[in-house]
């Protein structure tokens, strides 16, 4: 079948649930909720896109849902745990509302064994499909309406991208998937099995919802793939990420581009001189290293080095005045010992990233490292992971502190919790900078002057 035909089948469906809506005589509640990354967030402003042009209205509480859809991730087990929580918990709701409908999509439920294991324990679970299912919404819940359960993993990765309604959730910030898929089977992680290979979408349909977000207000775009430096590679005219910011960058407007995420082993000092002299792309590069050690590295199928790592980081200090680092680091993988892990503190001492995203090791069924002796218990990762952020919470206080007394570009993008007199906004490099300001102001890039510093966000005041 063509994408054409699929898509079509699907706008049919649509139009059978609107349908079946417009005779009920009431607007049916949909409640999304999506678990994971900016891609699956991504994925759920479709699925509501596709809600919305069904004749749905959406809800934030349980109770007054018609249709509960969980978008679920299968990154780490306490990912999981959560959902299976989560859906046990709507027994009660189904048993209280026999016609509330209940759907699983999303990255766990493309794995066979979820699918298995829902059919098995959660007899409440009407709807279940996995992420290369996505477009098919319509259909599912038009069955689900007529009273049949589904479960749809779907195999076929031809996972259609282009063509879909979007509702995005917030209004000034807008992600923008440029790839989907994983091909760097990294020895610890689901996502390749879960997202299937990778794709590249074309630059023109890419530049075209570039265009028409700035055109509806939007300010900052971030560009969503696993690993965005690979990029354009597989397309019948290859085209490179740079090559693509650079195209992005030229579109008139004021607004940030933003992207994630780009793994070390395909980041090059192209894509560093490329950063330096795009004006609207933010001085601010999140380049996950999950470990400091070499020998971990090349157990995880990383495809870099340490060395490779910071030679990397240094020329983008050079060339990027002002730029910041985020990154990602695994506490605790299969075989890490405690001087492995002491070299990963020794990185992060080097780098002084302004921000960590830190996790203890999960092991994923099906991937390599799951089969890698893991001898460590889980109480010693934890204390572990306790000396690493100890470490990272005295570098981020510094950190947050140089930049007190500096003057800085911030999209002011919503209330502060600082108070009512108060707006919260961003630095080009992410920080959270609350001040005093307006309501109308939200929206606005605002010259804010930090004057204090938190270890969590930065405080200031709007610059005359
Ligand atoms: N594609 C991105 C990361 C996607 S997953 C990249 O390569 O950087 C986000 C983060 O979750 C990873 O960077 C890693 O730090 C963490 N992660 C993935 N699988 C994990 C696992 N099995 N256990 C613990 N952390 C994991
Ligand atoms: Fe997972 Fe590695 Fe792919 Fe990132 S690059 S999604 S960590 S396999
Ligand atoms: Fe994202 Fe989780 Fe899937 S991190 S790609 S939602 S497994």
């Amino acid at each position: 079948m063509s994408i054409q035909e699929a898509l079509q089948i699907q706008r049919e469906y649509m139009q059978k649930v609107r349908n079946l809506v417009e005779q009920s005589g009431r607007v049916p509640l949909a409640l999304v909720h999506t678990y994971g990354c900016q891609q699956n967030v991504s994925d759920g402003d479709k699925m509501r896109g596709m809600l919305a042009q069904m004749g749905y209205a959406f809800t934030d509480e349980v109770r007054k849902a018609d249709f509960i859809l969980y978008n679920t991730c299968a990154v780490r087990e306490n990912a999981e745990s959560r959902v299976f929580g989560n859906i046990g918990a709507l027994k009660h709701e189904k048993e209280v509302n026999p016609n509330l409908i209940i759907g699983l999509c999303g990255c766990m439920t493309q794995q066979e064994s979820v699918v298995q294991k829902i059919k098995q324990s959660y007899p409440q679970v009407d709807i279940v499909f996995g992420t290369h299912a996505l477009h098919r919404l319509p259909e599912f819940l038009y069955t689900a309406l007529q009273d049949k359960k589904v479960f749809d993993r779907c195999d076929d990765e031809t996972d259609i991208a282009e063509g879909l309604p979007v509702l995005r959730t917030g209004k000034w910030k807008a992600w923008l998937p440029i790839m989907y898929g994983c091909n760097n089977f990294c020895t610890y992680c689901i996502v390749p099995y879960v997202r299937g290979r990778e794709r590249s979408r074309e630059p023109e349909d890419i530049l075209q919802e570039a265009r028409s977000l700035i055109q509806d207000g939007y300010k900052e775009i971030t560009l969503l793939g696993q690993n965005v430096n690979s990029y354009g590679k597989t397309l019948a005219q290859p085209i490179r990420f740079s090559q693509l910011l650079q195209k992005i960058n030229a579109i008139e407007g004021d607004f940030r581009i933003r992207f994630m995420t780009s793994h070390p082993k395909d980041a090059t000092h192209e894509l560093i001189d490329t950063i330096a002299a795009c004006d609207k792309v933010c001085k601010h590069i999140h380049l996950p290293v999950q470990s400091g050690c070499n020998r971990i590295l090349q157990a995880m199928n990383r495809h870099y080095t340490v060395e490779s790592y910071l030679e990397l980081a240094e020329y983008a200090r050079k060339k990027i005045p002002g730029v910041s680092f985020t990154s990602d680091i695994i506490v605790g993988f299969p075989g890490e010992s405690y001087e492995e892990f002491q070299q990963t503190l020794e990185l992060i001492k080097i780098m002084r990233y302004d921000a960590l995203f830190t996790f203890i090791y999960s092991s994923r069924p099906g991937t390599k490292a799951a089969m890698m002796d893991d001898p460590v218990p889980y109480e010693e990762k934890s204390r572990w992971l306790q000396e690493l952020l100890d470490l990272q919470r005295k570098i981020g206080e510094n950190n947050y502190q140089t930049y007190v007394g500096k003057t800085l570009q911030v999209l002011a993008d919503g209330p502060s919790r600082s108070g009512p007199d108060y707006i919260s906004g961003r630095t080009d490099t992410n920080i959270i900078v609350n001040f005093k300001g307006s309501r109308a102001q939200i929206g606005q890039f605002l010259p804010v002057r930090i004057t204090e510093a938190f270890n969590w966000a930065l405080g200031g005041e709007i610059a005359k």
